[in-house]
């Protein structure tokens, strides 16, 4: 299964890509970088760190520093994190020992795309959609030529960075909007409905503990666990990106999953980034998505385990 992963690497995309690397039935043929969770020579540090770690020697470029429209993120990154020690610009990864590929990110997502020998690459992003919304916008032909779109994002219940937004559709609204209405072949949204359902727990963390790579992604894990048991008392966490990864391996993954016509508002005071998911019965809009929303926390242990040990 060859796909490419376009990822504002944090700590959740940095474990997407160790399980990407390392899952057997995988193959992760490059790697795009966006401005998200950090800055975007932030997140492309990051990326090359945990490629390096995972031993790959995939082609890592940068892509959008900013959202497609906005001047930056809704909230300033400053301002969104001031009382959180979660998204430090580093992950406690070795230095990186690759460098990223010449070329923006952009302009090689059309080109690798619009290539007729990758018609069977699967695009996975786990970070805002700036870079997807900007190959749209270059060549529009792409919606005929990108075969399948699984995403990380949005919520059909309460978001994360606000009550009605997640952070990937929040951060760029306007990019997410246009690519979920941009009308490609196949969308499988993974939203916080679906991550939120197969939380990971330290018991989790310390079956992955057998090699560099298990326990890096460990490392991780509790940080998130600690994060959240500090603002939520839950003693375990959920780990967004690599369910998207796992998806692809594992199509039995999800439990529960709706076909519907979703849409990102663009312009809401209380509701900008939010994702809808249109599930009233008499549908008056053709649905453009399947949106996962409850997964196996036993199909995402084995994947995990499969990937990362
Ligand atoms: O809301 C969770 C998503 O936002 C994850 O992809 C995380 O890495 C951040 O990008
Ligand atoms: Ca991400």
């Amino acid at each position: 299964m060859r796909f490419v992963l376009d990822c504002d690497t944090g700590s959740d995309d940095a474990i997407a890509i160790f399980a990407a690397v390392g899952h057997p039935g995988l193959d992760l043929v490059a790697v795009t970088t966006v401005n998200g969770n950090v800055a975007l020579e932030h997140v492309t540090d990051n990326t090359l760190r945990a490629l390096d770690l995972a031993g790959a020697d995939v082609p890592v470029r940068a892509g959008a520093v900013r959202p497609l429209v906005r001047p930056d993120l809704p909230v300033p990154r400053h301002v969104l994190n001031k009382d959180s020690a979660f998204q430090k610009h580093g992950l406690g990864l070795p230095e990186a020992v690759s460098a990223v590929r010449d070329g923006h990110a952009v302009p090689f997502l059309v080109d690798f795309f619009m290539d007729a020998a990758n018609a069977d690459v699967t695009l996975v992003a786990t970070g805002p959609l700036t870079n997807l919304a900007l190959a749209l916008a270059l060549e529009p032909r792409l919606v005929e030529r990108i075969p399948r779109l699984v995403v990380m994002g949005g919520a059909h219940g309460n978001g994360n960075v606000t009550v009605a937004a997640e952070f990937n559709f929040w951060a760029d609204p306007e990019a997410a909007e246009a690519v979920l209405s941009a009308g490609l072949r196949e969308v499988v949204i993974v939203p916080l409905d679906a991550t939120h359902s197969a939380p990971l727990t330290e018991a989790d963390c310390s079956a992955l503990e057998v090699n560099a790579v298990g326990t890096a992604a460990a490392s991780l894990i509790r940080h998130r666990i600690e994060t959240d048991r500090a603002a939520h008392a839950t003693a375990a966490a959920p780990v967004h990106d690599p369910m998207c990864v796992a998806y692809l391996a594992r199509p039995d993954l999800f439990t529960a999953t709706v076909e519907a016509h979703v849409s990102v508002e663009t312009a809401g005071a209380r509701t900008l980034g939010q994702l809808l998911v249109d599930t009233r019965p008499w549908k008056p809009e053709p649905a453009n998505a399947t949106v996962a929303l409850r997964a196996s926390a036993e199909v995402y242990r084995e994947f995990l385990a499969e990937a990362l040990t």
